[in-house]
């Protein structure tokens, strides 16, 4: 075994205390280390965890690792004596190529940059929507339910195609399916129900195409089982993410008041603000690959089967590739943070979680100038990373303004 090799064992989730945004101390203290770690997984088996921002941007542009689901091997949880299975159809981000292109190819043409801006006027017909209830129903307001959770809920209504009178149960179901600290079976059932509601969705597509993503894809050589798979993995994909960004991002705003400060004075520097927010949040944090040949890497070799750890969050606070990786700064100029990703699996939402981010801070931030958290922000509950695959942010956000 090689002694100059840092070893962590337990893959971190706890953040610092009075440090929300911040990757665990136990990551932040491995890059110091170096690049790369070596990681003991449950059971034994050894493999790697990334947290250097070069080498994690070079595992992704390198078909030598694979995100299959059945080579993956959990982080923390012994699945030793289990066998995993090809991920199921639709759920794309766990293949790879040729499998994974007959799904993302289809879908490619419809989130480009273009077909996402025309979506603008709609995000902020929903935003002003939900900042007009705000203000009708008064201080104080949980900002997460409010506002965060409906405008990526509603805007991916509208991509599916979900009809007007559905939304509401649609959106229940969704909610329930995700509710990372619900009974078990409660999940179970509302995600069958999404299963259900989303196979009905497709059958009425078919017989009766509307102006959506999915209506689209019928066109395709895709099976109904397929295009549910997609649906549902899209649900999974976009949701979340989006919601916590725009949770935490105010939250991040609101203890950096010069931040603050510096984008109501200049709306202009709202997309430098969002590509920073998403670096120095990184709220999808940690994703997994595995090695389908020896690799040299970092000075290493990476024998075939090892499974790898990507942090993120952790290459996203890189000193080596940001300077004051820790400082949240709206003007910065060096871009290229890994909060999408990188390569053939770079997220494939991403214009349209910024079309979403560039007009609902702006919009809150202008509705509502004095607002401010309802409580301490050491009592803002975080979200409880039972597994690391979970996406980062808030529970909830109390916050409140001068009516
Ligand atoms: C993939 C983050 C919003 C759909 C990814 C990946 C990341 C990511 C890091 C790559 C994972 C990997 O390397 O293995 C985010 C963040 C978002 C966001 C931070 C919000 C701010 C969305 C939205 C959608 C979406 C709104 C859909 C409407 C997808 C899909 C993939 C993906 C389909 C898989 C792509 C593939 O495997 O080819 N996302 N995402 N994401 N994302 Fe996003």
């Amino acid at each position: 075994m090689d002694e100059s090799l840092h070893t962590v064992t337990t893959m971190p989730t706890a953040r610092q205390p009075g440090r929300p945004f911040d990757p665990p101390a136990e990551l932040l203290d491995a890059r110091r280390h170096g690049p790369i770690s070596r990681y003991i997984f449950p059971g034994g088996k050894p493999g790697w965890l990334l947290t250097g921002y070069d080498l994690i941007k070079s595992v992704l542009a390198d078909s030598r690792f694979s995100s299959r689901q059945e080579l993956m091997l959990h982080p923390t949880i012994d699945y030793t004596d289990a066998e995993f299975s090809p991920a199921p159809p639709g759920e794309f981000l766990f293949m790879d190529d040729p499998r994974h292109s007959r799904y993302r190819k289809p879908l490619m043409g419809k989130f480009t940059v273009r077909r996402m801006r025309l979506l603008t006027e709609r995000v902020e017909q929903i935003t002003a929507d939900h900042l007009d209830a705000m203000e009708k129903a008064g201080p104080p307001t949980d900002l997460v339910t409010a506002f965060a959770k409906p405008i990526p809920a509603i805007m991916m209504c509208e991509l599916l195609g979900v009809e007007h009178q559905d939304r509401d149960s649609f959106r229940e179901q969704i909610d329930a399916f995700r509710d990372v600290e619900a009974d078990g079976e409660d999940v179970m059932a509302a995600y069958t129900a999404t299963r259900n509601h989303l196979a009905e969705l497709v059958a009425a597509k078919r017989a009766h195409p509307t102006d959506d993503v999915l209506s689209d894809l019928t066109d395709s050589d895709l099976n109904d089982e397929e295009l549910k798979g997609m649906a549902l993995f899209l649900l999974a994909a976009g949701l979340d993410t989006t919601m916590h960004m725009l949770a935490l991002g105010t939250f991040a705003l609101l203890r950096n008041p010069d931040q603050l400060a510096a984008l109501r004075a200049d709306p202009a520097l709202i997309d430098r603000a969002v590509e920073e927010l998403l670096r120095y949040l990184s709220v999808g944090k940690t994703f997994m690959r595995t090695a389908l040949e020896d690799v040299e890497l970092g000075g290493r070799t990476i024998k075939a089967g090892s499974p790898l750890i990507l942090s993120y969050n952790t290459a996203n606070r890189d000193p080596e590739r940001f300077p004051d990786p820790h400082v949240l700064d709206l003007h910065r100029q060096d871009g290229g943070h890994l909060a999408f990703g990188h390569g053939v699996h770079q997220c494939l939402g991403q214009q349209l979680a910024r079309v979403e981010m560039r007009v609902a801070f702006p919009a809150l931030l202008n509705r509502f100038p004095t607002l401010r958290l309802a409580i301490p922000a050491e009592q803002v509950p975080l979200r409880p990373e039972a597994d690391i695959a979970d996406v980062y942010g808030v529970k909830s956000l109390p916050v409140t303004w001068d009516a």
